[in-house]
């Protein structure tokens, strides 16, 4: 007899993108970390941790982190819930909303994140297609009546973005939550915010992980109405947010001038990533990411994957029908680019008609 429930034993986990040890030297574009780094403010904020705060613990709902996220977002705290990661507030959304007979809804492909979580939760799941160059697909999405709708938007991989009219649309079209995962939209020309507002039904994620460059630290957080929030947070672990994470990522939200900085440096190398792959003959959709959806010119992307991680160079291939083709690129430092297209250029040979 297993030790697992049956939907334990049968589920397939979700594979993270390959993580290096430490100091390897590695050109690491494949899980859209930022590659400049976090605000000195953060690091100031870390070497200045009272050891006292380590001894007790931190506050239940990280309210130094949840004040100050606020204070950037012109809302009230009880509009803000902080997580581990967004990773954490997409487990919370999924425990407190879905379940047998409760379905879980996104269009693919997308953040396979959402599957694990729905299977974990025996909530059945319906995966809509986008429709041609990744519009959203409202109505069908409508129709699938969620308990639980996701849109990452910008979405992953393919770094396209869905309107405020569409993402209306759907808010307007469901009885139950949706929620716009907005891991990327810092690096977009609009966010989701103002929809808030009108749209009880609406959760906006967001992290620090990209923005920020502090994907290690672990911190995300969920604006919606407040009575939504109260609902997650029955369902969150008790002290979900660690008082390292509470004082760094203070720190790091409030220096927006950093982060504004950093964001149009990343914004400038996603221009010039686009047109150096293009010169080799790369298809690559118009991103509002880090990243970049690329497809190289024969389609063969799981040779080039293996001759680029050869050289040291880890870029993410999805092991998924839809996904065979193409690879996601994270937007690096120049330099970084600069041997990424380098070795491109080796792998994919001549320009041909293809
Ligand atoms: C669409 C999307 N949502 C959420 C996350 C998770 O981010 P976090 O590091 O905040 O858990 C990612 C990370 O890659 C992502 O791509």
């Amino acid at each position: 007899m297993s030790l697992f429930r049956p939907t334990i034993d049968s589920l397939r986990a979700y594979t993270p993108g390959r993580q290096p040890a430490a100091g390897a030297r590695v050109i690491k574009l494949n899980t859209n970390e930022n590659p400049y780094p976090p605000s000195p403010s953060a690091v100031e904020a870390l070497r200045a941790l009272d050891p006292d705060q380590l001894r007790r613990y931190p506050h239940p709902f990280g309210d130094e982190f949840r004040r100050a996220a606020a204070s950037v977002l012109g809302v009230d705290p009880t509009w803000v819930l902080a997580g581990n990661g967004s990773d954490d507030l997409l487990t919370l959304l999924v425990r407190a909303t879905a379940g047998p007979g409760r379905p879980v809804v996104y269009p693919t492909p997308t953040y396979v994140l959402y599957r694990t979580l729905a299977a974990i939760q025996d909530a059945p799941v319906v995966e809509v297609p986008f429709d041609t160059d990744f519009a959203l697909p409202v109505d069908r999405l409508a129709a699938a009546a969620g308990a639980l709708t996701f849109v990452a938007n910008p979405n992953s991989p393919s770094g396209t973005v869905a309107s405020h009219e569409r993402l209306s649309a759907l808010a307007n079209a469901l009885d139950g939550v949706l929620v716009v995962d907005e891991a990327y939209a810092a690096f977009a020309e609009e966010d989701a915010l103002a929809l808030l507002e009108t749209h009880p039904n609406l959760v906006i994620l967001r992290t620090l992980s990209k923005s920020h460059a502090l994907a290690g630290l672990r911190l995300g957080y969920a604006i919606a109405h407040p009575t939504l929030l109260e609902g997650l947070a029955k369902v969150k672990d008790s002290y979900n947010v660690g008082a390292v994470a509470a004082s760094v990522g203070s720190a790091a939200i409030l220096d927006t001038a950093h982060t504004a900085t950093t964001v149009a440096r990343i914004q400038r190398n996603r221009a010039q990533l686009t047109e150096a792959l293009q010169r080799l003959g790369c298809r690559v959709w118009p991103s509002q990411a880090n990243f970049v959806l690329v497809r190289p010119p024969h389609g063969d992307a799981a040779r080039v994957h293996r001759e680029l991680e050869r050289q040291g160079i880890l870029v993410r291939y999805f092991d998924e029908p839809a996904l065979v083709e193409v690879l996601r690129i994270t937007v690096g430092t120049r330099a970084e680019q600069q041997t990424l297209i380098a070795a491109l250029d080796a792998i994919l040979g001549p320009l041909d008609s293809a």
